[in-house]
């Protein structure tokens, strides 16, 4: 009697350091639950142990009692197993292929500004060597000669990724309907938010994706009421990628038309 007292005592002490020792490594409770159960079926057979010798069955019921068991057992197993949550494994890869794809998106932050720096300074290459060449040589070469000039290197490498960038970023102005709260191209706006038209003479791509990320950051002046209230969804960061956003500030910042008022930004935090 005294070594089964012994013994669960013991039992009790190693459940309980299961108990909180896998809470302090942050396991699912479920998981606590599960070694603590794993800890008393163990100080059961631990006390089956010391249970005094029987004459139990020999021969064909021996054999037949055995199986019966693992039977049980192993039924009792299969049900509880079927309650918990279940994997399919293919369905695993495809939500781990479907995150690594976003990985290796070329539209990462860098690129994108890189992009646009040397799409603008081949521009910029272009028009110097088309007003050169009007001042040297009259019209016919001005027209035929920059065409010539910009498109190689620009259809080569720079604008099919810039192509895509600027199309993901008006796609992504439609797909978040911030054409709801914003005018732009004189298209939607409600008068909700400030007309963005020339937004881009105001704020670098950095600036507008952290308008977007952190609407808090930048007050539209004249806005104050909207901003102090937060009209301005707080939810981007959470339902786009990165790259959608840069994509979207990067198109947003090609808009500087400085014709409509646009509030100037005012930074906040
Ligand atoms: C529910 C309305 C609403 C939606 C949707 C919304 N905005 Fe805004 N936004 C506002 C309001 C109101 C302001 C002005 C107050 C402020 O600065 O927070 C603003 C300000 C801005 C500014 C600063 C303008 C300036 O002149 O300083 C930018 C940039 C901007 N929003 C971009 C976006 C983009 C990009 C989206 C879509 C991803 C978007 N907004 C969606 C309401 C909205």
């Amino acid at each position: 009697m005294r070594k089964a007292a012994g013994k669960i005592v013991i039992g009790l002490a190693v459940t309980a350091g299961l108990w909180f020792g896998a809470m302090a490594l942050d396991f699912p409770p479920v998981f606590q639950g599960l070694f603590v159960g794993f800890a008393l079926v163990g100080v059961a057979m631990f006390l089956l142990l010391d249970v005094p010798h029987t004459n139990g069955p020999t021969g064909w019921s021996a054999t037949v009692s055995i199986i019966a068991f693992y039977l049980v057992l192993g039924l009792g197993y299969g049900a509880t197993a079927s309650l918990w949550p279940q994997f399919d494994p293919e369905e695993e890869r495809e939500k781990i292929a479907k995150i690594l794809e976003g990985k290796e998106n070329p539209l990462d932050p860098w690129r994108a500004e890189e992009i646009t720096k040397r799409i603008q300074e081949l521009d910029e290459k272009a028009k110097m060597l088309a007003e050169r060449l009007q001042s040297l040589g009259g019209e016919q070469v001005a027209v035929a000669v920059p065409k010539v000039a910009v498109q190689p290197p620009a259809t080569s490498t720079v604008s099919a990724d810039s192509g895509d960038l600027m199309k993901l970023g008006e796609e992504q102005w439609q797909l978040q309907e911030c054409y709801n709260c914003h005018k732009l191209r004189g298209e939607g706006g409600k008068k909700r938010g400030p007309e963005l038209d020339n937004i881009g003479s105001y704020l670098t791509v950095e600036e507008i994706k952290q308008k977007i990320i952190d609407p808090k950051s930048f007050m539209a002046e004249g806005f104050e009421k909207e901003w102090e209230k937060g009209r301005m969804p707080d939810k981007f960061k959470d339902v786009m990628s990165d790259a959608e956003i840069t994509a979207l500030a990067t198109w947003l910042h090609t808009f500087q038309n400085t014709a409509v008022a646009t509030p100037k930004p005012i930074k906040k935090k």
